[in-house]
């Protein structure tokens, strides 16, 4: 199936097939002439001279974009834009009381930005240190992120869903010293206790010294004299005036924690030029941004997606980009729906997992609405089912408006595959293929390289501006879990099928890394945390399709020996990985599991289990190997999932 480009669109379009071919061309013939031209989209205070200076071998590994170059992101994002859009708006924030939205102007968030760079300075805060923000989706949470980037601070947004114990090792992790909240978050008419997740975190957290309170709903919350302060009592004395700090362009910018294959979640690095530059160049080429346009992109700010494409992209393009609070079935489940009528939203991006639960209430919801400011469409963070897109675009586009499904990754910085709508013919379910200077290729497990229409393990071969340039504090561990499986390439950890026409499908990852509801967990940690459980002994996590999620989580656990299973255990179990990580964790499958498929050295095989709670019994494959092959046929018996 092909849904060709709209007329309409290979007219306005930023970039058309013409445009897109040109692009790639010059990527290819005269790569410094193209990254060069494409940093000129921002305001430096020096502009670079020097452009790229790159190597992926372990021998004599860089990755340095722009170096010379000296600019700042909030000044990029807010300042540049006074001259001719003071009044123009930046941010919509849409409550999660539909009776509650503000709109905020670029004069606005410059006085709201320096007033709270103004506060940090206050605290102690200077160039290069870590700033823990974990706040719910209100502009404070951009303000923080902005009023950071304008003292040179470097930011760790750590999702408000997370427990206290994730919370306290991101804190400790990159050493925050200052913490910014609020009294509580409110999502879904449910109130968060955020103030008290910060507490129980700090108990573990020796390095923290101050804690800004933001009030959200004017809880009453208990006070640490000497560490905690109420931060409207503290920006009543700021100034609004405060000068932005030159940055290097491969300063940090901000990191953010993100859950690989083993161990505890890194730390991704970004830096501040290429960052900045792919940030501004996608959100406007990949939605054919232009001033004056709403734009809302549902995401949280926890996560990658919030902050390119919510903050740093369209902030930067001066664009007016629509804050939630909320989720999309509160108080109703045509939500969405009503904001984008409300706020005249023309360009809308959300996640599968969204639209597949939305899909499941029919088309009523919808059609109650009128979406006629809708002018384009767009997908991220997981594989989109085909019949999720088709009913996006049938149902919710009214079958007029294109579907970017961009693929990407916390790493990536920003979109790396994706159609761009005014060139490029679409197929459902397919991120289609590169943005210029991207450079994909698809390699079976020996690395040797796939040619044509084929499938194999995607990696890319060389730098885009936009790429994490470390994982905080292990700089080795960067290069051993990115550069070695396939060396001098990026390994994505994800599948992926080229078809005949070129176009790219991402099959998911193929490395211990679930994607649950566009979320992003390892195994290892939702293991780590079962295992802590005083009556555990042993688990082991894997995940299986589920139709809302995209992946469930199924737990096979070992008891302890002498411990009875139970369904107040099982339940008891579920609880206690919602409290250790966050509700985002929850176990869909427990099953107890007496013993564990394993080869004689004890590591235990995945396949196996994988392919038990895929209900794929009939090639559970070679089972020879194991230590016992008996425990396998017990697991099959007592197969818990549906
Ligand atoms: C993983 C990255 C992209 C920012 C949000 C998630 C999967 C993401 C797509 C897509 C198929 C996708 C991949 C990737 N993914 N977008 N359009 N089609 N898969 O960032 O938490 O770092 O997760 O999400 O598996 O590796 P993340």
């Amino acid at each position: 199936m092909l849904f060709p480009v709209p007329k309409a669109w290979a007219e306005r379009a930023h970039v058309n097939a013409e445009a897109l071919a040109a692009a790639r061309r010059r990527a290819d013939e005269d790569p410094h002439g193209y990254w060069k031209d494409l940093a000129g989209r921002l305001d430096w205070i020096t502009p670079p001279t020097k452009i790229k200076d790159v190597s992926l071998r372990t021998e004599d590994f860089r990755i340095r974009w722009y170096e010379d170059g000296v600019l700042n992101v909030s000044a990029n994002c807010i300042d540049r834009h006074l001259r001719h859009r003071a009044n123009d708006v930046a941010l919509i924030w849409e409550g999660d009381d539909p009776a509650a939205s503000r709109k905020i102007t670029y004069a606005e968030l410059h006085e709201q930005v320096c007033r709270m760079a103004n506060v940090f300075k206050a605290q102690g805060v200077t160039k290069g240190d870590r700033v823990t923000i974990y706040l719910p989706m209100i502009p404070e949470a951009a303000y923080a992120m902005l009023a950071c980037a304008r003292i040179g601070a470097v930011h760790s947004v750590v999702f408000a869903g997370f427990s206290p114990d994730s919370l306290s090792g991101r804190i400790n992790d990159c050493d925050s010293k200052l913490v910014i909240t609020a009294d509580e978050g409110v999502r879904g008419g449910k109130r968060i206790p955020l103030k008290a997740n910060v507490d129980a975190a700090l108990a573990h957290c020796p390095g923290v010294e101050k804690v800004l309170v933001v009030t959200r709903t004017g809880a009453h919350v208990p006070l640490t004299a000497g560490r905690d302060i109420i931060y409207e009592h503290a920006a009543a004395k700021a100034s609004i005036h405060c000068a932005p700090e030159p940055m290097n362009a491969e300063d940090p910018l901000f990191i953010l924690y993100t859950s690989g294959s083993t161990g505890k979640p890194k730390g991704v690095l970004h830096t501040t030029g290429g960052y900045l530059v792919w940030a501004s160049w996608t959100h406007e080429a990949v939605f054919d941004y232009r001033p004056g346009e709403v734009y809302w992109c549902t995401a949280d700010i926890g996560w990658v997606t919030g902050h390119t494409y919510i903050v740093y992209g369209p902030l930067a393009n001066g664009a007016t980009s629509v804050m939630f609070e909320g989720v999309p079935n509160y108080p109703c489940n045509s939500r969405f729906w009503q904001v984008i009528d409300k706020h005249k939203v023309e360009i809308f991006y959300t996640a599968p997992t969204a639209l597949r639960a939305l899909m499941r209430e029919g088309e009523a919801p919808v059609e109650r609405t009128s979406r006629a400011s809708l002018r384009l469409l767009g997908s991220v963070g997981e594989p989109i089912n085909p019949e999720a897109w088709l009913w996006y675009h049938r149902v919710v586009g009214e079958s007029r408006c294109p579907i970017v499904d961009t693929w990407w990754q916390t790493e990536t910085g920003g979109t790396l595959m994706t159609p761009l709508p005014g060139a490029d013919a679409l197929k459902p379910g397919s991120a289609c293929g590169p943005m210029p200077g991207v450079k994909p290729e698809l390699v079976d497990a020996e690395g040797v390289v796939l040619e044509g229409a084929t499938e194999g393990n995607l990696v890319l071969t060389d730098s885009w501006p936009g790429q994490m340039r470390t994982v905080y504090g292990d700089h080795q561990r960067f290069i051993e879990t990115y550069f070695t499986t396939y060396p001098g390439k990026y390994f994505t950890g994800d599948g992926c099928r080229r078809d005949a026409d070129g176009y790219y499908w991402i099959t998911g990852r193929v490395d211990d890394v679930l994607n649950v509801s566009g979320h992003r967990l390892g195994t290892a940690e939702v293991e780590s945390a079962l295992v802590a459980h005083p009556r555990v002994a042993e688990a082991a996590v894997v995940g299986y399709p589920h139709p809302i999620k995209g992946q469930g989580i199924y737990c096979y656990v070992t008891l302890n020996a002498g411990v009875e299973a139970s369904e107040s255990l099982r339940k008891e179990l579920i609880d206690w990985v919602r409290r250790e990580i966050g509700p985002i964790a929850t176990p869909d499958v427990i099953q107890w599991a007496p013993g564990l498929p394993k080869t004689r050295s004890g590591k235990i095989m995945r396949r196996i289990l994988r392919k038990i709670a895929e209900n794929e019994l009939e090639n559970l494959g070679d089972t020879s190997t194991l230590a016992d092959p008996s425990v396998v046929d017990d697991l099959v018996k007592n197969r818990a999932g549906a």
